[in-house]
Formats: structure tokens, sequence, C-alpha cells
């Protein structure tokens, strides 16, 4: 459909339209489609050869930037000859599979064109960008373009940007002049939305005698789908947790002929925490120094790569409260069943923190009712509530009295749901629309014949409550006050944008995962028994929204770890395993409770709520910590996730001969 090519499997060539499903899907089983083959690359793998030889591969290509603006290339110091002169060296290859973000509800699309309007009801975590891409796609005048996504189900990524479903109902709208409705089969999701390439991380650590990490190196190779220029900044964090003397990151990817890779789950520190943490491990082990002490004794002073100072840093402040909370000195090989090998694991978990340009309207009416007014999106995170919460708080009303209405191009723009940045980003829109309301109530009572004098602070004393307005101990009707101005209501709106702060700060959540596990001794069954996780996000908008944030996280990261990989035949370029049966993720019955706290240390360099990304941050470090657990149990490492019991046992029997 665009042009004669097919640049992937599973790539749509038709859109067969009918009045009933049934209709479409007999219509478009009718459709013959003559392929001419050529040879084409799908796959991105070191299979027999050396790490070497893919970098040294002719078709690899250096990107021109990483997700979040990050360069593909980051070094301090001389990373070859601290490496040379390394005591204690470490030199490991981990592999990471294709992955998918598998959202319970499908990408679907109703597109609604009158004529002269598009409107368009899509399951979308940004919706600015999507009114932009949907109007440059079908050479529209965005302000004819009209997008809707108030309730969306699961995104993680891969509802950021409008997919094909989006795409192929508005064409047929156009031409149909009638609401047509586009929704993805559950197979259709896992080659028409975006996933995430496999990965392979070279990770060399170079450490002193007294185990001081002098040498960090990461290099990562992943596909790119050709034409669509992402990806994963995998090496971000062998940039920002440990300081070293040298450090060299770099990124390559090889261009494949698979469908749009895209952000997935935290992108880049994902699935690049799962294999750092591990080598981390592995470095602490070849030095004798305990994992724990091995990164405290590690910790940098300022961003090791950039220089820059932090604008908070806690990650040991998280390493020792979430040593002591799971009594990592304590721990025992000593388990209650017989022929279970049980192993401990630590790792830590950091994410970028991100701040992006948002604005919110809020409209008081004459009873002392709040409406508040953006584009951002609630992708099951809670937006929703923590933006009533925010208003409530800074206004002094009830929650009740706050009505929400999100995810409307109509409304004004905000970041969206991504990035683990939405919260703080469009809370703090939400905060400054507040302030102004409050300077605009001001204004109107020193304007009205009500009040003489207000004092300095009076705008942040200010407090709404029941129909009325408090300042400096006195107060006024708001119903006199919008009637002797005559309004009906009050309308203001808040903005925030990346300042100063933002060049000037390197910005990190930080967190501690700690875990048990048992090791079936005859199956190689891996069982997760317990997991303590210490986050430090700043301020802390819900402690309940917040929680199911970070334990969201935590089980991905176990699924990242044990159980996800989405398959491929390397023939003909397809994922096999499209289905929640065959694309292994954890069910309830694996993921015990997950025991999370929260060091409050709110951080306004970051936004002016002084809270800072959560949503990610769960998912870095999670698997890794559990990948030490299993390695600590059986003294295998596995270096290829997920990993399974047949890896496990397959090195047990190698090691037995
Ligand atoms: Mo996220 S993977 O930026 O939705």
């Amino acid at each position: 459909m665009q042009g004669r090519g097919i640049r992937y499997h599973g790539y749509p060539v038709a859109l067969v339209v009918a009045e009933t499903l049934e209709q479409a899907r007999h219509a478009a089983n009718c459709i013959r489609v003559d392929i001419d083959e050529t040879d084409v690359r799908v796959a991105v793998s070191v299979g027999d050869s050396s790490f070497d030889e893919l970098w040294t591969h002719p078709e690899l290509q250096t990107p021109e930037s990483l997700d979040g603006g990050l360069e593909p290339d980051a070094a301090n110091g001389d990373f070859e000859s601290q490496w040379q002169h390394a005591v204690h060296q470490v030199d490991v290859c981990y592999h990471t599979p294709n992955q998918v973000s598998a959202a319970m509800e499908p990408h679907a699309t109703i597109a609604s064109y009158d004529g002269d309007k598009l409107t368009v009801y899509c399951s979308l975590q940004v919706i600015g960008s999507a009114v932009e891409g949907l109007a440059n796609t079908l050479k529209l005048d965005p302000s004819k373009v009209e997008v809707n996504s108030p309730y969306i189900g699961g995104g993680f990524g891969s509802k950021l940007g409008i997919h094909n479903d989006a795409v192929l109902a508005c064409l047929a709208s156009l031409m149909l002049k009638q609401p047509v409705r586009v929704v993805q089969t559950r197979r259709n999701v896992f080659s028409n939305a975006p996933h995430r390439g496999s990965s392979v991380q070279h990770i060399r650590l170079g450490m002193d005698a007294a185990g001081r990490l002098v040498a960090i190196g990461h290099d990562s190779v992943m596909p790119a789908a050709h034409g669509y220029p992402f990806a994963e900044a995998t090496g971000a964090c062998a940039r920002t947790t440990y300081s070293a003397a040298g450090i060299r990151s770099r990124h390559r990817v090889l261009p494949v002929n698979m469908p749009v890779l895209d952000s997935t789950r935290a992108p880049g520190d994902a699935i690049g925490t799962l294999a750092f943490e591990s080598a981390i491990d592995e470095a602490a082990l070849v030095c004798g120094i305990d994992p724990l002490d091995f990164r405290l004794n590690n910790m940098p002073d300022k961003h090791p790569t950039s220089g820059l100072p932090f604008s908070s840093h806690d990650l040991a402040g998280c390493l020792r409260e979430g040593a002591e909370r799971f009594g990592w000195a304590q721990r025992s090989k000593v388990g209650p069943e017989a022929r279970k090998l049980r192993g401990f694991g630590l790792a830590s978990a950091v994410r970028i923190n991100m701040l992006v340009k948002s604005a919110a309207e809020l409209e008081l009416d004459r009873t002392g009712a709040i409406v508040i007014r953006t584009d951002m999106t609630d992708i099951g995170t809670g937006s929703y509530t923590i933006l009533a919460q925010i208003a409530a708080a800074e206004l002094g009303i009830a929650v009740e009295d706050v009505t929400v209405k999100l995810g409307r191009s109509a409304f004004p723009t905000s970041s969206g749901s991504g990035g683990s940045f939405g919260a703080g980003s469009t809370g703090s829109a939400v905060q400054a629309a507040c302030h102004n309301l409050k300077r605009e109530l001001i204004k109107l009572l020193s304007e009205a014949p009500l009040c003489s004098s207000m004092s300095k602070g009076a705008i942040d004393s200010a407090q709404l409550s029941k129909g009325r307005i408090l300042v400096d101990n006195e107060d006024f009707s708001l119903q006199a006050l919008l009637e002797s101005a005559d309004l009906d209501t009050l309308c203001v709106k808040g903005q925030v944008e990346p300042g100063e702060d933002h060049d000037n700060y390197a910005q990190s959540s930080w967190g501690a995962h700690f875990v048990e596990v048992s090791v079936d001794q005859d199956t190689a069954e891996v069982t997760v028994e317990r997991i303590t996780t210490v986050v430090s996000a700043g301020t802390i908008l819900n402690s309940k929204t917040a929680a199911s944030q970070v334990k969201g996280g935590v089980v991905w990261g176990l699924s990242y770890a044990l159980r996800e990989s989405l398959m491929l035949d390397e023939r003909y370029g397809a994922f096999m395993n499209r289905d929640l049966a065959e694309y292994h993720i954890p069910v309830n019955r694996d993921v015990p409770d997950i025991d999370c706290h929260f060091r409050i240390q709110p951080d306004f360099r970051s936004n002016p709520l002084g809270s800072k990304g959560i949503g990610e941050l769960g998912i870095c470090g999670a698997g890794a910590a559990i990948a030490n657990a299993v390695f600590d149990a059986t003294g295998v490492r596995i270096r290829s996730f997920p990993i399974t019991l047949d890896k496990i046992l397959e090195k047990w029997e190698a090691d037995a001969v």
C-alpha cells in the first residue's frame, strides 16, 4: 500500500471493509497475493561467529541518535588502556530476545469522516503527535483532524504513536465517507504493532586489586527496521550507574526487514540493566567481593560520562535500605524443602528522568467545582486520579470536586504517557494552572469591592473550600465573586517545560531489587520466592498507584529474566508465537508478593512537584536481580535470556561431563 515493496512479514497489503466482520473476513480470504521473493535479512545474531565479526559487519550502522536523544557513543577517559591494565577482568556477551509490549487490549481505531472533518477514536498514549502524524500521512489540515483516546488499556510503548490500524481506518473512511472500524486481531498485534528487537551486548568490566571498577565497556548491536530510525539506548545504564576512569559505550544497528522496531517498556534500560547488572554480579564474584559491597564501592559522585552533577542521587541509599529490609546479610542457603537449591541476587535500578512540555486547562464554576482538561492519557497508570489529587491539594478542595477530562486533541497539548514522564510533566502543568487560577481569583477580588488589600503571600495561602475562597484569613463567596465579574466560569491555563535544570543536571530515578529464588535440583524449574524493591523517585504523588507501577515493572523484570521471547522463523521473518498462550509471560502463580518501599526525597530540579519518573523504574534491574539469584542457586550463568530450565539443565549436564 506504500509502493510495490513488502517490507516485512505481516505487512498489510490490502484492507477489506464490509458491513459485518464475517463478510470482511470472508472477502479478505478471497484475495490472492502473488509475491516475488528477494533476499532479506530478518535477524541479528552472533551464532557461531564472534562478537567481533558482528561488530565489523559491513552493513552495521551507527544510529544518528538514540531514543531519548542520547548520543550513540559516549566515553569517559581512555577505556582501552584502563581495560588493558585492569587486575581483574570480565569479558562477556549477553543476548536478549525479541520482545513485544503485548497489551491485553489490541490496537484499534474508529475513523469517521464527514466530508470535512476526520474524527478518530484510537488507543493511543500520545495525542498531539498522532494528529500531526495522521494529518501528514493523509495530507489533511491538522485542524480538520480530531483524535480521541480517553481510555486506552495497556500501551507500554506500543501505543505511543499511530500504527497501521489508524491509517487504514482513516483511508477507508475518507474513501467511503462513513465510519470505519479496524481492530487488530491478537495475532496481528505481534507484527502490526512495534516490538523490541533482540540485542547482543558485549560487556567488558575491568577492576583494580581493591575491586574498584576502572574500565566499563558496553557495545550493543540491535536490529533496526528499514527506513524507520529507532535505536534503543541499551548502554545508558553503563554510562550512568558506576564510576570508572575509562568508560566506553557504543551502539550500532543492523537494518532488517522486520516489523517496526520501536519503544517497548523502558526502552534501552530494561534490557540494558538486564545484561549490565548481571555482568556487574560477575565482576563482584571475580573480585571475591559481596555484590552489595561491590556496588556501594563504585558509586559515582557525578554522572560518569557527561560529568554533570546529579540532580539528586540515592542509589546507595536504596541499596542499603533494601539490604536491610530484605535481610541480605542474613541470607541462608538452607531452605525448607529437600532437593531445592536456594539463591539470592540483587541489582541496581536506574532509569533516566525526563520532563516534557505540557499544558493543562482548569475551569472553575460558581459552585467551586473544577474541571481539568488536557490531552494527557491514562494507560492504566492512574493519570485521572493523580491529576485530580494534585489540583485538590493545590487548591485545598476535595478530590470529589475535581473532574478530570483527558485524551482529546481539542484539549491543551501535554506530554502524553510514555518514558515515565507523564505524571511529573502533566501534573506540573496542572499545578501551574492551579496557581494561575488562584492568581486570577485574587485579581478579581482586588478589582471587586469585596476586599481591600492583599498580602504578598496571598496566592500561596489562598484556598478554595465549599464554594468559597479563603485569603488572608478572610473568605469570600465564589458565586458572588464570579457574578460581580459577570463570569459563569473562570478558565485558566498552566504550562511547564524543561528549563536549565534539565541541561545542567543529570537526572535519574533510583532503586534496588533483592531476590530469593529456589531452583528444583532435578528439573531446574525456577521459583521466585520473594522480592524486595526500594525506590527513590522524588515526591511520590500517590503511593498506591506508584507501588502498582513499580510492582508491574518488577513482574516484567521477572518475565524478561525467565519467560519472554518472541521467536522468529529466520527463513521468513515471521514471529511464531503470536498469542498469549505461546508468548510466555508470568501468571499470578509465578509472582510472589513484591515488597515495595519508597524513599521519599523530593527533587525540585526534576519538576515543580519534586517527583521523578517511576513507571519504568521497576522493570530496570529486576530481571538481573533474578538472574543473579539463579546463578547463586545453580552455579551456572546463562547469558542468553530468558533463563529457561533447558538452558540450566544443558549447562549442568555439560559441567558434569
Ligand atoms: Mo514507554 S516504552 O516510553 O511507553
